[in-house]
């Protein structure tokens, strides 16, 4: 549970973002680089399936799209497909440079610093390192966790929890950051508060009253016009001058 004190003041002390489609547009790459591999294979896929696969492993994401295929693959196939996609996605991410950070994000993340909040990235994406370097993101952040080093992707808490770890922070005092609706259920079963943006919004908002509620605590269509800032805000009770 999200943590409290006697008075049941939300006391909110890390921020933790996840990276593709939060920070930087690396989302509509996995996409373009899945979409790829499965018109080679002949495997139906689109923007709808698609959006099962955002916070979840490679070899995950990979076994949805499969779901369609009308042949069986090999384990050895597999692991091939697999690499094959990670090099087209690898390939587009040679020109990847600050242009990529997605509206509000820099921002939201200096905002926050001035806070006083610790923060950090918690991705599934084995390539996360790579991209925080190319955007220059890396140097903002007290910690993060990538896809090498976790053992289950989200909605698996154990991305969350690591990142919570590595900031000292117990996991009731940080909100997560999620364009996914797997991450938001990760931050869920991390006891963690979830601010859901873009997809997950979305899906927090068309599943609020249903049988299957996302259940973010906050949303916004993304980062800008401080909403992460705006929401948090309130519920921050620490010295400024860290
Ligand atoms: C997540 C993405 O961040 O990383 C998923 O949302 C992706 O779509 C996963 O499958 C793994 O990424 P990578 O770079 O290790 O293949
Ligand atoms: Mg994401």
């Amino acid at each position: 549970m999200a943590k409290q004190d006697e008075s049941g003041q939300l006391h909110i002390r890390a921020i933790i973002y996840d990276l593709d489609g939060v920070l930087v547009s690396t989302d509509e790459y996995h996409f373009r680089a899945w979409k790829r591999l499965a018109d080679e294979e002949g495997i139906p896929f689109d923007r709808t399936i698609n959006e099962r696969l955002r916070g979840v492993s490679r070899m995950e994401s990979l076994s949805i799209i499969l779901e369609r295929s009308t042949r069986k693959y090999s384990r050895e196939e597999q692991r091939q497909l697999a690499e094959r996609k990670n090099g087209y996605y690898v390939d587009s991410l040679s020109d990847l440079g600050p242009e990529a950070i997605l509206p509000g994000a820099r921002e939201t993340v200096d905002a926050v610093h001035l806070l006083g909040l610790k923060q950090a990235v918690a991705s599934s994406s084995k390539n996360a390192p790579r991209i925080l370097e190319q955007t220059g993101l890396s140097e903002l952040f007290d910690s993060a966790v990538d896809g090498s080093m976790i053992s289950h992707s989200k909605p698996d808490p154990e991305v969350f929890l690591k990142a919570a770890e590595a900031l000292s922070t117990e996991p009731g005092g940080c909100v997560v950051v999620e364009d996914a609706v797997s991450g938001i259920q990760a931050a869920k079963a991390a006891g963690m508060l979830s601010f859901a943006v873009a997809s997950a919004a979305r899906a927090d908002e068309e599943r609020q009253d249903g049988d299957n509620p996302v259940g973010a605590w906050k949303r916004a269509p993304d980062l800008s016009d401080n909403a992460l800032v705006k929401a948090v805000e309130p519920f921050v009770h620490i010295p400024q001058n860290r």
